[in-house]
């Protein structure tokens, strides 16, 4: 489906880019009645793949809700993602794609949580819905990297946090991010935090090496473009190297 498509509004139709579709909305209203959720904000974000958005749990913890498109073609692309993985034996098809793919994230997010990383703390997921901890910066949701302005010295210190989170990330979660740059960094309170985790796999998965190696890149690009001294091989050598 062409973007345009997407955006035709047809009368008597549902609206085909909305993420409120009735089993979504079903979703959340059971999420409700579970007490995980007592309100919903308004939207952080709105992706091709998923929106984001705020909500306040029973308790008044903000909450961060990822609600993944059902519509959605772009899914298909993610099947090698998961296929591969040795956790997920069915990828699925439809919807039954877009669910598992909402699973993944959520084990992901949970592994990485577990490991002491820097990601937002996963509370939930049913269906096409991921429900998180909002991080938050000055009172407001935390703005993503690349959308903050350091002092060289700061991002000198953000950039020694994230390679520490993904050394753990390698070494102890065996996890690969798979997608990771200053567009999936959100900067909170003066710390990095690592989001976007659905497409991370295993390091024993079959493309680990090459999204290891995209991440690398991504991230020596980002930080010496800031000014930083960094290369792809220091990137590596740091992330690697042994704890003392
Ligand atoms: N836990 C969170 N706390 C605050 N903001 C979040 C959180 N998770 C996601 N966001 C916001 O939502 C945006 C989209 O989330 P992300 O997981 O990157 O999905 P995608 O890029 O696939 O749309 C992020 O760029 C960020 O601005
Ligand atoms: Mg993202």
């Amino acid at each position: 489906m062409s973007r345009n498509e997407e955006e035709i509004y047809v009368p008597g139709r549902k609206t085909i880019d909305e993420v409120f579709d009735k089993s979504t909305l079903e979703v959340l209203y059971d999420l409700m009645n579970k007490d995980y959720v007592e309100y919903v904000d308004y939207p952080i974000s709105t992706g091709k793949e998923a929106k984001v958005f705020r909500a306040v749990s029973p308790e008044g913890e903000l909450l961060a809700i990822k609600i993944m498109r059902l519509s959605t073609s772009i899914f298909k692309e993610y099947r090698k993602y998961i296929e591969g993985d040795y956790r997920f034996k069915r990828v699925g098809r439809g919807r039954n794609l877009v669910y598992n793919w909402t699973r993944k994230e959520f084990s992901n997010l949970k592994r990485m949580h577990e490991h002491s990383m820097n990601v937002p703390e996963p509370v939930t997921f049913s269906k096409n819905v991921l429900i998180m901890k909002l991080l938050e910066h000055q009172g407001v949701a935390a703005p993503l990297l690349k959308d903050v302005h350091l002092e060289l010295d700061e991002m000198k210190d953000i950039y020694d946090i994230v390679l520490e989170n993904y050394r753990i990330s390698v070494k102890k979660a065996k996890m690969i991010h798979g997608d990771l740059s200053e567009y999936n960094i959100l900067y909170s309170e003066g710390v990095p935090y690592l989001i976007d985790v659905s497409q991370s796999v295993p390091t024993s998965h079959p493309m680990a090496d090459e999204l290891f190696l995209r991440d690398v890149s991504n991230l020596s690009r980002y930080f010496s473009k800031y000014g930083l001294e960094t290369t792809e091989d220091i990137i590596i050598k740091t992330i690697m190297e042994e704890e003392s």
